[in-house]
């Protein structure tokens, strides 16, 4: 039941990588859907490859007008509802967040994808303005360093996880071939070969990380949702 939307207005900010890494990750305990709502549909480019889970539903936006009604048919049938969103500020976006439980807003450590997130923040209070209701989100850090990282990341990564007025996750995404090669090869991280890709013990380790704490967090929000109503 819960909708999770992955925005940022920036592009290539990995929303589409985060989106699909979170979608396998709790489709391998639960049936989830994943709505490709980018006009380039690179999920559902994903999808027709060989290896999609059967526990993992794509579905394929081609408009704004149809994107509630496949918000409300996915949430009536699955426990989880992910939405990946494309690049851009759109009415698409704003009808996306009004429906989602968790918005997660992925961002390079960089001053461009840094500034877009918080622009989506802004429109995040106004949709909850307009909707009259809280819409939790949480700042995620994409395409981190797993060893040292540079200056300039470490500044920017601290300005969110210091800021106490915005959530950011404590995992991040971090870079890794398998990330990108799953783009390109079909199939889940999970059952990639290690012939073909280095690394993937810890990129399980990094999107198992990721699941739970996204898990905690829907999980805090409706305790906290519950305690308003007693
Ligand atoms: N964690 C990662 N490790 C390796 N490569 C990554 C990672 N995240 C993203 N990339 C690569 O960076 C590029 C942009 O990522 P992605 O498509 O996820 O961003 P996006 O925010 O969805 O972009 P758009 O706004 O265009 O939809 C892609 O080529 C992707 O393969
Ligand atoms: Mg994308």
């Amino acid at each position: 039941m819960p909708v999770i939307a992955f925005a940022n207005s920036k592009g290539g900010s990995g929303k589409t990588t985060s989106a699909l890494l979170l979608a396998q990750a709790l489709a391998a305990h639960r049936p989830t859907t994943i709505i490709d709502a980018d006009p380039r549909h690179p999920i559902t480019t994903w999808a027709d490859k060989p290896g999609r889970p059967d526990a993992l539903t794509v579905v394929t936006n081609n408009s704004e007008k149809t994107i509630l009604d496949e918000i409300e048919e996915a949430a009536a049938r699955d426990p989880f509802v992910i939405i990946d969103l494309e690049g851009t500020a759109s009415r698409l976006m704003s009808y996306a967040i009004s429906q989602s439980d968790l918005v997660i807003l992925p961002m390079k450590e960089q001053q461009q994808d840094a500034l877009a997130a918080l622009d989506v923040i802004q429109e995040i209070h106004r949709d909850m303005k307009a909707t009259r209701r809280n819409i939790p989100y949480s700042v995620l850090l994409t395409q981190s360093r797993a060893a040292v990282k540079s200056r300039t990341a470490r500044h920017i990564s601290a300005q969110f996880r210091e800021n106490e007025q915005i959530d950011t996750f404590h995992t991040e995404i971090h870079e890794r071939d398998a990330f990108a090669a799953m783009f390109s090869m079909g199939g889940t991280i999970e059952n990639m070969s290690t012939k073909l890709v280095n690394g993937l013990p810890n990129a399980l380790a990094n999107i198992e990380a990721f699941r739970a704490e996204v898990i905690a967090k829907l999980r805090a929000i409706r305790e906290t949702e519950t305690g308003k109503v007693a």
